[in-house]
């Protein structure tokens, strides 16, 4: 595909509201012309895109900073109560989406590590402030085994546990957000398909699969913006219990908070699509499984966060 064009998630395009700039949609190897900037997209026509499963549109390259100004105005707009909460959960989940994508180039820089920074602080106010939220972000993401999914709906999942369980600061909100972006980036360097349950791997897989965690430090190590804290969650979001995880077979419990969170969201997003269970309904046969593994409290904070 073209370096000139840029994707975009199509959730975070208001129905029914000016757009600044034009639309394209692929089909084959080439790009559509969908609107015009400053037209609006029909709410029905966006719903009809949708039903036929249309996840992206496209850009111009050259529109990138006119589309960053106008998901900072939709963030803004998640407070905004006269807008259904299901759309705005899409909205929020598909922004989550879009940060998976671009969380390792958003490190490069100063104004890309900021406008992430904002943009996340945005979707914790949300989880955070509206009850439903989290939930919704859920249902519009399903089950999926997909790593971009399971990455936005583990950080969904972390910021609303801090935000609920309160304590952390700005700063290690942001990097328990970035944590849990990137968390699984190591899976890239993996030869075979991730998505093979554990137990059906090799044992030379095994071993290679258990190495994703150190992997993805050490393909983020020396960027800018990228902090201790944050490789410390990269290589810790498989442990669990008593020195029950890997690599370093640490006890969690005695290990910083959002490094628990994270272990805990990302466990969690697991159960349920291994076990093929809505959220809500997972937590019981979680918590059965897994109390001796992980804090009784913060589980108990899943629990009321899902209920
Ligand atoms: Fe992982
Ligand atoms: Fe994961």
């Amino acid at each position: 595909m073209s370096k000139d064009y840029y994707s975009i998630r199509i959730n975070t395009i208001r129905g029914s509201e000016p757009v600044p700039f034009d639309l394209y949609v692929p089909v084959g190897a080439k790009y559509v012309h969908y609107t015009h900037a400053h037209d609006d997209v029909e709410e029905e026509r966006l719903k009809t895109l949708k039903k036929h499963g249309l996840k992206k549109f496209f850009i111009l390259s050259a529109d990138e900073q006119k589309y960053l100004k106008y998901l900072e105005d939709g963030l803004n707009g998640l407070s905004n109560k006269d807008v259904n909460i299901n759309d705005r959960a899409s909205r929020a989940n598909d922004t989550l989406l879009i940060s998976v994508e671009n969380a390792e180039r958003n490190l490069e820089t100063e104004f890309g590590y900021n406008n992430q920074r904002m943009q996340l602080e945005k979707i914790s106010k949300f989880v955070g402030e509206e009850r439903q939220a989290i939930k919704s972000m859920l249902a519009s993401a399903g089950l999926s085994m997909d790593t971009t999914q399971h990455s936005a709906t583990v950080t969904g999942l972390s910021l609303a546990i801090a935000n609920k369980l309160g304590g952390l600061t700005k700063e290690e909100m942001t990097e328990l957000a970035y944590g849990a972006l990137l968390h699984d980036i190591g899976k890239q360097r993996l030869k075979f398909d991730y998505n093979i349950p554990f137990d059906k791997l090799t044992p030379d897989q095994k071993t290679q699969y258990k190495a994703h965690p150190l992997e993805g430090v050490a393909l983020l190590s020396g960027k800018p913006f990228i902090s201790p804290r944050i490789l410390g969650l990269i290589a810790s979001h498989e442990e669990y219990g008593e020195g029950r995880g890997y690599p370093e077979k640490k006890n969690l419990n005695k290990m910083d908070i959002s490094y628990q969170i994270l272990s805990l969201a990302n466990k969690f997003d697991r159960f349920c699509t291994d076990k093929n269970l809505e959220p809500n309904k997972a937590v019981d046969p979680f918590f059965d499984q897994y109390i001796s593994h992980y804090d009784e409290n913060l589980i108990a904070i899943l629990g009321t966060v899902l209920s």
